[in-house]
C-alpha cells in the first residue's frame, strides 16, 4: 500500500479539512487529467487548508506562493543571482515545481503583476509548458504537476479581476463558509472548544455574515471563528473573546462597532 494510503501516516500527516461539498472528489479529476484549477471565496473559508489536505492525501509535494502587488514573473520562475564571483540560474518556486511534478499553489493570484499570466498561459493550456526567457529552456511539465491558484472575488477590485483568457484555462469551485453544523465541527475541532459552546458562536457569525455588503466588506471568517474559540477554550470570557476575535478584526468604524455589538446582543441575549 502507499504511504499516502496507510490509514496511520494519513492521520498523522494529512492535514484535517472538512468537506463542504464536492470540492475533495474534483480536485482528484482535475489531478489526474492534469488540469489547472482556481478557487473562489471569502477570506478564512479553508482555501489553503484545502489545498494543503489534497497534496498530502495525493502523496504530491506542495509549492505555496502568497501573491503580492510586487509580484514579477521572475519571482516565480527564478532569476540569475551572484554566487562566489558566478553567475548562476536559481529556479523559483513555480519552476521547481513543474521540474519536480509538484502541486504549485499560487495563492491571491490576481494580486500578482501582468507578466505573470505570460508565465501561466503556456502552462495552463494543453502545451504545458514553462518557458524560461533568461536562459532559454522550455520545460515540459511533468503529469504529477498541477496549478492551483485562489482568489477573494469579494473585495478585489474590477481592475484586478482575471482576465478571461487566464481565467477559462481552469476549471474552478466555489468556496463558502460551511454549514452551520459542519462549522461548529470544525470550529469544535480546530480549537478544543466543545462543539455544543461552537454552536452559538457561529450562530452569531452566520448574524454578523447577514451585513456583509451593508456596513462590512467582509463577515467573520471561520478562521477569526477558531481564533475566538482558541479563547473561551483556553479561559477567556466569551465576550472579551468575541470583542477580540469576530467585532474588533471587521471594521474601525465606531458606528459600525456599535451595530455589530447589537448583533450580538441580539443574537445571544
Ligand atoms: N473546511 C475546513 N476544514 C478544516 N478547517 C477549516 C475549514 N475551513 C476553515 N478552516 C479553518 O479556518 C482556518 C482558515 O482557513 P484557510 O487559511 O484555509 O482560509 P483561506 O480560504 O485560505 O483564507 P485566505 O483567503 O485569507 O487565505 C484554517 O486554519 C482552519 O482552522
Ligand atoms: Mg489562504
Amino acid at each position: 500500500m502507499p504511504d499516502s494510503l496507510n490509514p496511520e501516516i494519513f492521520a498523522a500527516e494529512v492535514p484535517y479539512y472538512e468537506p463542504t461539498g464536492d470540492e475533495c472528489d474534483l480536485f482528484v479529476h482535475a489531478y489526474n487529467h492534469n488540469l489547472p484549477l482556481l478557487l473562489k471565496g471569502p477570506t478564512g473559508c479553508g482555501k489553503t487548508r484545502f489545498v494543503a489536505h489534497m497534496a498530502a492525501k495525493l502523496g504530491c509535494p506542495l509549492h505555496t506562493v502568497s501573491c503580492h502587488d510586487d509580484l514579477t514573473a521572475a519571482d516565480l520562475t527564478g532569476r540569475y543571482l551572484l554566487k562566489g564571483g558566478d553567475t548562476v540560474w536559481v529556479d523559483g518556486p513555480l519552476t521547481r515545481a513543474v521540474r519536480e511534478g509538484a502541486i504549485c499553489y499560487l495563492d491571491e493570484v490576481v494580486e500578482a503583476r501582468k507578466d505573470v499570466t505570460v508565465v501561466l498561459h503556456p502552462l495552463t493550456d494543453d502545451r504545458r509548458v514553462l518557458p524560461l526567457e533568461r536562459t532559454g529552456e522550455i520545460i515540459v511539465a511533468p503529469p504529477g504537476f498541477m496549478l492551483v491558484v485562489s482568489y477573494n472575488p469579494g473585495y478585489q477590485n474590477i481592475l484586478k479581476s482575471l482576465k478571461p483568457s487566464t481565467r477559462q484555462r481552469f476549471l474552478a469551485v466555489e468556496f463558502d463558509f460551511p454549514p452551520p453544523e459542519r462549522e461548529a465541527e470544525i470550529v469544535s475541532r480546530e480549537s478544543g472548544l466543545p462543539v455544543e459552546r461552537c454552536r452559538p458562536l457561529v450562530r452569531l457569525a452566520g448574524a454578523l455574515r447577514d451585513l456583509k455588503g451593508q456596513d462590512l466588506e467582509e463577515g467573520v471568517s471561520t478562521r477569526l471563528l477558531v481564533y475566538c474559540a482558541t479563547l473561551i477554550s483556553s479561559g477567556m470570557r466569551m465576550e472579551r473573546a468575541i470583542l477580540a476575535a469576530m467585532i474588533e478584526p471587521l471594521t474601525d468604524d465606531p458606528d459600525i462597532r456599535k451595530a455589530l455589538l447589537r448583533v450580538i446582543d441580539i443574537t445571544l441575549g
